[in-house]
């Protein structure tokens, strides 16, 4: 018989369940119901682990190449480019089907089934309405799944799949809304509890990638000279340092692609010509030993921090150079989100207008999804949505209960 996997394929953690007479049995994942979207190519034992045996092979410093955030590349011209790595030349189609691979096959592992059709979760846009990458997003997300194995792809908006995980259509007369933020996308949905369901969904390409990035180009990337000046090859004078490297150092899906011999030679060219030389040669180690994940999840772990004390934090570097370390305050978050509490805010703002219905009519608000945890985040949400009940629902796995449930339907 054909049957159907829900998979909530998440820019930083995916899931997965079926539904058993309509009850949701999410898959296990090395103990957990959740894995994160992480590869590793090993390149000693010259095989590419998946999951949480990824992220352990780059805390434990293994040789190889780490990738997340893979999803933020769907739609990019980036996806079908074809890399050496390992014995092969493959394509970020061929990753990602790896990683979706992995799924299917441990959810065959561990109930004995056969799922040939995947629910898939997406995000309303994965990157804007209008923009050409919108389509070919999907249609690459299609295709790994069809290359991972799966003769059948269908696909249900994240949020709506929160909605019908949280019963919030279950409850007649309320009208709500699901807040769904992730590591990449932010996306609402409006719903009217009863017989009309979803009224309307929006999203924005905002996630906690984005709050990462920002709170490391403004806060940490200055320890590696970011901001500092350089003495002009010809003449005299000092040139202000090129920020690209840095925004791609500060940018999850960007890091893999900086460990090139090229990159490497113009910053050891910076570091000749730094009027702070101690900083270019932070910067050289990050790229020679490939610390740039490293960096990155100190990062995360500093902003998980001091959101969840709402005091002065600091983000770890000591892998970088002993005892480095940059204190982190509420207030320095703040600042560097406050351009994503805008656009927040404009997203709610759309997607109830789409769905004709005022601020003052919502009775409730679920959050999802793991950046949701945010105060900026519930924050923002309360000033717009004053007279609501705002409530958490289990923010890592809603996603893929409801396409377990879903998926029992189909
Ligand atoms: N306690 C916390 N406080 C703030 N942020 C958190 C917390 N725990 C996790 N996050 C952030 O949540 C994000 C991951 O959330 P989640 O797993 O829901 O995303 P996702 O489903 O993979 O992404 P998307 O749905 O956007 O594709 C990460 O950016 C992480 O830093
Ligand atoms: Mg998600």
């Amino acid at each position: 018989m054909a049957r159907t996997l829900g998979i909530d394929f998440g820019t930083s953690n995916s899931a997965a369940g079926f539904a058993v007479d309509g009850v949701p049995r999410l898959i296990g994942f090395d103990g957990d119901t959740t894995t994160p979207t992480a590869l590793f190519l090993d390149y000693e034992a010259r095989r590419t682990l998946l999951g949480r045996p990824a992220n352990d092979a780059l805390l434990r410093g293994d040789e190889g190449r780490y990738m997340r955030a893979l999803k933020r590349v769907l739609g990019t011209s980036l996806m079908h480019e074809k890399r050496q790595l390992l014995n092969d030349r493959v394509t970020f189609v061929d990753l990602i089907a790896r990683f979706l691979r992995m799924i299917k096959e441990q959810a065959e592992r561990e109930t004995g089934l056969v799922f040939d059709r995947a629910l898939s979760g997406r995000p309303v846009f994965f990157h804007r309405p209008g923009d050409p990458r919108e389509g070919q997003a999907e249609e690459d997300l299609r295709a790994c799944y069809l290359a991972a194995g799966f003769a059948q792809v269908d696909f249900l908006a994240e949020p709506e799949a929160a909605a019908i995980a949280t019963n919030a259509l279950d409850r007649p007369g309320e009208l709500g809304v699901v807040v769904d933020i992730g590591g990449g996308t932010s996306d609402f949905s409006v719903f009217r509890s009863g017989e009309v369901a979803i009224l309307a969904n929006h999203g924005v390409r905002i996630g906690g990638t984005d709050f990462d990035r920002s709170i490391s180009f403004d806060h940490v990337m200055p320890l590696m000279g970011k901001g500092s000046s350089l003495r002009k090859v010809m003449g005299d004078g000092l040139s202000p340092v090129p920020l690209a490297i840095y925004n791609d150092l500060a940018t999850w899906e960007k890091i893999p692609f900086l460990y090139t011999p090229q990159t490497r030679r113009q910053v050891a060219e910076m570091e000749k010509l730094a009027t702070e030389p101690e900083k270019f040669a932070r910067l050289a180690t990050i790229l020679e030993d490939e610390l740039g994940h490293d960096l990155a999840f100190a990062v995360e772990a500093g902003k998980i921090d001091v959101n969840r004390d709402g005091q002065v934090g600091r983000i770890a570097l000591g892998e970088i150079e002993p005892g480095l370390a940059q204190p982190l305050s509420a207030g320095q978050v703040a600042e560097s989100l406050a351009a994503y509490a805008r656009d927040l805010s404009e997203g709610l703002q759309v997607t109830l207008d789409l769905a004709g219905v005022a601020p003052e009519a919502i009775d409730r608000v679920i959050y999802v999804g793991g950046s949701s945890l945010m105060t900026m985040v519930s924050d923002t949400m309360t000033a717009a949505l004053p007279r609501a009940r705002h409530e958490f629902s289990e923010v890592f796995t809603a996603v893929a209960h409801g396409l377990a449930i879903a998926s029992g339907r189909s």
